[in-house]
């Protein structure tokens, strides 16, 4: 991949998004768990020097949800008066920039981070004032079309409602996507107006100006129309989502993780899967998750923002949010993993079995039909079937604390704040009132230790 570090990168994100139907600004919707404008800035970042988004006055949210990305400026277009006085409140930075510029549009999640890199070498290669990037689509319409001269030169860019008939049966459009010589797009924005039939300045405007002034401007055609497609409304949204969710599955299958029926298995594109991995059909994988090796992830599950260790079995219908699973461990099925727990290795948790904020030690089981919640588990302890860790008073939640080797009979029920020595026991039924030293046996209502009779 060649090496650029003299971008200046300008996403217009100021648009009000009108057809999202939507309290929220458009840019900020999701695709496969992340707003659409992160893709575009995080394609942007792979090789701009600086990056200005344009926004419009309710860009805080925008803003805000940018933090910490790196090279970034903001600058607020308080009326909305076109694309081309979009780019125009960026003047300042194109001023001090020499090398080429780059516009973009927040709304285009699709575009590869290769096709901005090439559009970008081929507008270097062939010293171009501008460089635009259009497909052919099988319905062009809302779209601007590209007029080309009888030698396919591209001679300017006309918007679907300024175009006549013979301008709208052009299926060739453009992206939105262009590259600029930073001085020249200053001098053809100066001489923009806004005499079309949407009253805007147009950025398209300037394709034509800089042929008129004898300029060399292209037209960059790819092939893969859906690169382009813009989200403007939830149908676009909706379509982005598949397309996108198709190329986080065929990344993970690429990377040696087997999906039986990926049309059917949701992955975020944070996601991380380890090689041998394999999962079975409706699951879904969000935020920021990642799975080790040879693990087997079920069907009908759901983990979110968790660490899942190597060789983990996650049985069908199980829920992991927001915790860590250690390596060798079996889940499932039906288990409800809740945020807040550490599992280590080779644990167990079993069928109906609601678990959290809880650690759980090496080598733990809890397999059946048990609530545990913000309790502190040693290693090698068995939780018995049905056993409820009693954690709430009303009003307040109260920590439950058992040792190594503990035994907990089925069915008891630890009234916490309690604690359970190690090697300590509970017999069946028991309700656990008060702590249990190390090897000691309690049983019964309350329990109490438990003393063998003499003949
Ligand atoms: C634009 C192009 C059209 C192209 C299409 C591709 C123009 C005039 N037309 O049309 O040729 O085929 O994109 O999707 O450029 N924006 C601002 N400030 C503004 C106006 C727009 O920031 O004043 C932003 C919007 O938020 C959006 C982008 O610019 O992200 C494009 O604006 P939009 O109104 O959607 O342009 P289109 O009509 O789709
Ligand atoms: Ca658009």
């Amino acid at each position: 991949m060649i090496k650029m570090n003299n971008v200046l990168t300008i996403i217009l994100a100021a648009g009000q998004g009108t057809r999202m139907k939507s309290d929220r600004v458009k840019v900020l919707h999701h695709v496969a768990g992340r707003p659409m404008l992160h893709y575009v800035v995080d394609n942007a970042g792979s090789f701009s020097s600086s990056i200005v988004l344009i926004i419009g006055r309710q860009g805080e949210m925008v803003r805000e949800s940018l933090a910490g990305k790196p090279n970034l400026k903001f600058i607020v277009q308080e009326e909305q008066l076109g694309t081309g006085h979009a780019v125009i409140q960026a003047r300042e930075e194109i001023l001090k920039h020499s090398g080429p510029v780059l516009v973009l549009y927040g709304d285009t999640p699709l575009l590869r981070e290769e096709t901005l890199r090439n559009l970008i070498k081929i507008h270097e290669e062939k010293q171009a004032a501008s460089t635009v990037l259009t497909t052919r689509l099988e319905d062009p319409t809302g779209y601007g079309r590209i007029i080309r001269d009888k030698a396919g030169n591209l001679v300017r860019i006309v918007e679907e409602r300024d175009a006549g008939a013979e301008e709208k049966a052009i299926r060739e459009i453009n992206s939105g996507v262009c590259c600029f010589d930073s001085s020249l797009l200053l001098e053809a924005l100066a001489n923009l107006d806004n005499k079309n039939a949407q009253g805007e300045y147009y950025l398209t405007d300037t394709i034509a100006y800089l042929n008129d002034q004898g300029k060399k401007v292209l037209p960059y055609l790819i092939e893969d129309y859906q690169e382009i497609i813009g989200i403007n409304d939830r149908k676009n949204l909706a379509r982005a989502e598949r397309i996108i969710r198709d190329r986080i599955n065929e990344k993970h299958l690429e990377n040696g993780v087997t999906m039986i029926d990926p049309a059917t298995i949701y992955i975020d594109s944070e996601v991380e899967i380890g090689q041998d991995t394999l999962i079975y059909p409706f699951t879904y994988i969000e935020g920021k998750t990642s799975i080790g090796k040879n693990s087997i992830i079920g069907s009908h599950c759901r983990i979110k923002d968790s660490k899942i260790g190597e060789a983990v079995n996650i049985m069908d219908h199980s829920i992991i949010l927001d915790s860590q699973i250690g390596a060798y461990s079996q889940i499932g099925p039906f288990a409800h993993i809740r945020p807040g727990c550490l599992l280590e290795t080779e644990t167990k948790i079993g069928g109906f079995v609601e678990i959290k904020n809880t650690t759980v030690g090496q080598g733990t089981k809890i397999p059946h039909l048990s609530y545990v919640g913000d309790a502190s588990i040693g290693q090698e302890t068995n939780v018995g079937a049905g056993t409820i860790f009693a954690n709430y008073d009303g009003e307040k939640k109260h920590q439950t604390i058992v040792g190594d080797k503990v035994f907990i009979g089925s069915n008891t029920t630890l009234v916490s704040p309690v604690k359970i020595g190690d090697e300590g026991k509970t017999g069946a039924g028991s309700v656990v009132t008060r702590d249990v030293p190390e090897k000691t046996t309690v049983v019964g209502v309350p329990a109490r230790k438990f003393v063998r009779k003499e003949r």
